[in-house]
């Protein structure tokens, strides 16, 4: 739930002498841990992250169930203390520099008891942007336009409780971008949302960070909200970062050219060695593919002359590129490259 992080504001006065902001890094997590007790042991739940995301970057935290996506937004709020590690954000020590910290962030955690049930959407936006320290003057303006944007206006004075899961992720939205903060931190923004809704909030993120610089974090299991929003992907497994990439170096650096060639029977069959590692053929009642992974050209060409020798009547040759879930799938499945073959340099990690 979000009321820990705002009671955490309550008192910014308590810290004296608080670090000037970095104007480099928004949000940086350096060798950060977090071990849970399971049974008698200990699950390592989030292992060494280090992580540094430049003012005004929209990254994609992308992982399979459990692999630590949660956990990590945690403990940048403040909500999940780091077993080791430091974070920082706009310059503020997380741990040490707490409330500072926490006006740089609005958050919308996993789940959907981000907000009070029995207020209404109005109360709650009141609620929270007082709760920051914001006067109500201030708040009016701010939560009018963010109910209309979010299509909301005409049911501010509703419980949140009666409403549908999407109008509630809307008002955790609006309850995050009440203070205007620097720093968004999203845990899947888009899920139960229907189409229209998912729309207005991509647009919503793209446009917060395009227009107003802000700075944002975000998980998703829709790999194509990712590719449309992130700049930059990094994905998690088993607690750990296993690849760091700006999104369409990503995609290319993955790419390697797939070729479908389809044929009509092949009536005396492939010559042994024509197929390349990895080709396999597919047998169906209309055509027979043959699916060429990794090929290059040279393997193509030697397919389709053994083709020719083997009285084969082509139907069609296409060219195809994997795309973001393929590509996820298999750094999740393989993983082998490590850390380090699927980070980008730190000149390269700059939006
Ligand atoms: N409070 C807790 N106590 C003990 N273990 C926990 C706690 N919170 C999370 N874990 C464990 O830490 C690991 C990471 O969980 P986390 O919720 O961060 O995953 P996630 O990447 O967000 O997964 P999902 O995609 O399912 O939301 C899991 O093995 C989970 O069981
Ligand atoms: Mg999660």
């Amino acid at each position: 739930m979000a009321y820990a992080i705002n009671f955490n504001v309550m008192n910014p006065g308590r810290e004296r002498s608080p670090v000037a902001p970095l104007a480099d890094v928004a949000i940086g997590l350096t060798g950060v841990t977090k071990r849970y007790q399971r049974g008698k042991g200990l699950l390592t739940a989030v292992s060494e992250v280090t992580l540094s995301v430049p003012p005004g970057q929209v990254i994609g935290l992308l992982g399979p169930n459990g692999a630590g996506k949660t956990t990590t937004i945690k403990m940048i709020c403040g909500l999940v203390l780091p077993t080791a590690g430091t974070i920082t954000l706009n310059g503020y020590d997380v741990a040490r520099q707490r409330a500072g910290a926490v006006r740089q962030i609005g958050a919308v955690l996993e789940g959907s008891r981000n907000v009070y049930w029995p207020l209404s959407a109005w109360q709650n936006l009141m609620y929270f942007g007082r709760l920051k320290g914001l006067r109500a003057v201030a708040i009016r303006p701010r939560a009018e336009r963010l109910l209309t944007e979010l299509g909301l206006w005409e049911r501010r004075h509703e419980s949140v409780g009666s409403f549908s899961r999407g109008m509630q992720q809307k008002v955790a939205i609006a309850a995050a971008l009440i203070t205007d903060p620097p720093v968004l931190l999203l845990d899947e923004p888009t899920i139960g949302l229907d189409v229209a809704a998912a729309r207005t909030v991509k647009d919503w993120i793209a446009r917060l960070a395009a227009d107003e610089g802000k700075t944002v974090l975000l998980t998703t299991h829709q790999l194509g909200v990712a590719q449309e929003l992130a700049s930059r992907i990094a994905v998690i497994r088993d607690g750990k970062i296993i690849a760091d990439l700006p999104t369409g170096e990503l995609l290319s650096r993955y790419a390697e050219d797939r070729f479908e060639i389809r044929t009509r029977k092949i009536p005396n069959g492939l010559r042994p060695g024509v197929l390349p590692a990895g080709g396999r053929i597919e047998h169906g009642a209309e055509a027979t593919r043959i699916l060429l992974p990794g090929a290059g050209q040279a393997d193509l060409y030697r397919v389709l002359d053994g083709l020719r020798a083997a009285g084969s009547q082509l139907i069609s040759v296409s060219q195809a590129r994997p795309g973001l879930e393929d590509i996820f799938l298999r750094l999740i499945r393989d993983g082998e490259e490590g850390p380090g073959a699927v980070r980008a340099t730190a000149a390269e990690r700059v939006a």
